[in-house]
């Protein structure tokens, strides 16, 4: 049967995702928002019923940043629409996985959890994919570099202040960063990366949403088209690590109705 993803929320991050998926063609998609006319203009709806069945939700619907605020700023409008949205699409399509991206990230997906009880593997945050395709992106062009031979990560949280680019398990066709870049270098891409939402804010007077789109769909993609890839994503830790009860960004694979930490991690340290 064909598979099914609903985007809650109309705005630029919603809507990009929307087409992404479209030219992909791959599933039904189904937009949806409480305002009157944004969804219907971007060929979605206000009614969840059409959501019904969906078999990944897409969260994006909450306030995006303005120049000044933090992710964490948001944290009060944003959890009341995030616990809402939660729970409908839970009624709405109950076998669904959640994939939370409304900011600030890793404590929606806290909230998401608490309204829907879902075990973990049915919500995971986006966040560490943009993270990471930032921190490709700017070594790459450090080294004159394809970004597509940039290996490197961004786990921990989704904050300026927690995220943490994985300087120690980083290569740029095969060699360690360590070897092609000065300290200096490395640390200045490293600041670079941590505050690169907020560079966009400045620049945009609101959040990105191109690239964080394309990370989502990239999440999507590996849990309806069961990809199994590996990527960084925010998920509830039940003592991995020795983290208990906290959304944490970290690598795990992502397939069809499974969702497993991945080893690879084990060994990645912030560096
Ligand atoms: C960002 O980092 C919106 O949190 C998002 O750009």
């Amino acid at each position: 049967m064909r598979k099914k993803v609903t985007i809650v929320g109309a705005g630029a991050t919603g809507g990009s995702m929307v087409e992404i998926l479209q030219a992909k063609g791959y599933c039904d998609i189904v937009v949806v928002d409480i305002i009157e006319g944004l969804p219907q203009g971007k060929a979605g709806t206000n009614d969840w019923k059409d959501t019904a069945g969906s078999d990944v939700v897409v969260i994006t619907s909450g306030s995006p940043r303005k120049p000044g605020m933090s992710r964490e700023d948001l944290v009060n409008i944003n959890a009341n629409i995030v616990r809402d949205v939660a729970k409908k699409a839970v009624q709405h399509s109950p076998d669904a996985i959640i994939v939370e991206f409304a900011n600030p990230m890793d404590a929606m997906c806290h909230i998401a959890k608490q309204a829907t009880n879902l075990p973990r593997n049915r919500i995971i945050g986006q966040g560490g994919m943009l993270d990471s395709t930032r921190f490709r992106t700017f070594l790459g062009w450090e080294v004159g570099a394809s970004v597509k031979d940039v290996d490197a990560y961004v786990l921990g949280g989704h904050t300026d202040a927690t995220m943490v680019p994985i300087v120690s398990h980083a290569f740029i066709g095969g060699i360690p960063l360590r070897q092609l870049l000065p300290k200096d270098r490395i640390d200045a891409i490293v600041e670079r990366t941590r505050k690169a939402g907020t560079e966009i804010v400045g620049l945009l007077g609101t959040s990105a949403w191109y690239s964080p789109a394309w990370g989502t769909v990239e999440m999507v993609e590996s849990i309806l088209l069961d990809r199994k890839r590996i990527l960084p994503c925010s998920i509830h830790l039940e003592g991995e690590y020795g983290i208990k009860g906290s959304f944490v960004g970290v690598l795990a694979q992502l397939g069809a109705r499974r969702l497993s930490r991945s080893s690879w991690s084990r060994t990645s340290s912030p560096a």
